[in-house]
């Protein structure tokens, strides 16, 4: 038995951020995310039944060993909960529609298209039966154990890691469905601290419980804005949050800064625009120092302005709310 398939998927964008978390990627807190559209990872899989199992990995057509080496460990991981890992050879090619190293979570976006491949072999192979939501709850769940963000991925325009093992699509007010999330990448280079180390400072942090009732609270309060379509009291949340993430960073007891003066710049800029104009236009920020302007697409001419004229120097990424994954190839041979 053998064939090929291709899948498209997305990352996302937090606004109520996961930050600590316990064994097996169970989160300390509910988070939620909005799916992006453009910033999307397509991974291919040659696959064939075999006695043993062997995989091969290719980043952008060429072996890439650091990248080949967390995904055969993760693979691994999952040989007692999907069998067929122990008798398949796969070959896995993946690249990104962004930038290397431009500031977007591709753990995100490449798990999540690794765990749609495991869930339609699992289907194939196991014999699984699946039903639409079914299929994306299991690659929800097998996402979450690659990289925990990427459990957000598998449903847009809005999703919520809410259960602990999978993550669940928001009903949001129609406005969210034509969002907009323009990043201005301040800083390629590779993170001082990664989101794993930053995880696990939380387990000692002197307001790591603070911190898990907030982020349950924002939570709340940020999905019925999400529903009502208030983009004003969402945004105040999404800022809070980014804020708190870096401040957690620099409280830790290896306390760590990963913003940079031009990304306090960035926001500065972008809150006295959005006094200025009274225009609903809000920030977040990743493990990172790069900048995620969110705005409803109506004030899109505006705001594209105000960023170039005032960013341009930096590289800029267009994106906007998505749907989620697409299964772009599939063959039985
Ligand atoms: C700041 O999902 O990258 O982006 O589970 O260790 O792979 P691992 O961590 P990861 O952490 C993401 C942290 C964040 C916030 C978020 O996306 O919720």
């Amino acid at each position: 038995m053998k064939g090929k398939m291709t899948w498209e998927s997305p990352s996302n964008i937090a606004l109520v951020k996961y930050w600590g978390k316990k064994d097996n990627q169970i989160p300390c807190n509910p988070s939620l995310s909005f799916t992006l559209s453009n910033s999307i990872t397509t991974t291919s899989c040659d696959w064939e039944v075999r006695p043993h199992s062997s995989y091969e990995f290719l980043f952008e057509g060429h072996p890439n060993e650091k990248f080949g080496s967390r995904v055969e460990k993760y693979f691994n991981s999952l040989k007692e909960e999907l069998p067929f890992l122990n008798s398949i050879f796969l070959r896995i090619d993946t690249k990104n529609s962004f930038p290397h190293s431009a500031g977007i979570a591709s753990s995100a976006s490449s798990f999540s298209s690794f765990a749609l491949i495991l869930t339609k072999l699992e289907e194939i192979i196991e014999k699984k039966t699946f039903n639409e939501d079914s299929f994306l709850k299991r690659a929800s769940h097998l996402a979450r154990l690659g990289s925990g963000s990427a459990c957000r991925s598998l449903f847009g325009p809005a999703c919520a890691w809410e259960n602990e093992l999978f993550g669940t699509p928001i009903k949001a007010h129609p406005v969210f469905n034509t969002y907009k999330d323009t990043i201005v990448v301040i800083d390629q280079g590779v993170k001082a601290v990664s989101s794993s180390q930053g995880h696990a400072l939380m387990n000692n942090h002197p307001f790591a419980s603070n911190r898990y009732e907030m982020a349950r609270e924002n939570y709340k309060k940020s999905i019925n804005f999400l529903q009502k379509g208030d983009c004003a009291s969402l945004g105040e949340i999404m800022e809070q949050e980014a804020l708190m993430l870096h401040g957690l960073m620099m409280s830790s007891p290896t306390p760590y800064v990963l913003m940079k003066p031009s990304t306090l710049n960035v926001i500065t800029k972008v809150q006295n625009f959005r006094k200025e104009k009274g225009i609903p236009v809000y920030f977040t920020l990743d493990a990172g120092p790069n900048v995620h302007i969110l705005y409803p697409q109506e004030f899109e001419g505006e705001i594209e302005k105000f960023i170039k004229d005032n960013f341009g120097n930096f590289p800029i990424i267009f994106d906007k709310v998505g749907d989620g994954p697409n299964l772009k190839d599939f063959e039985l041979f």
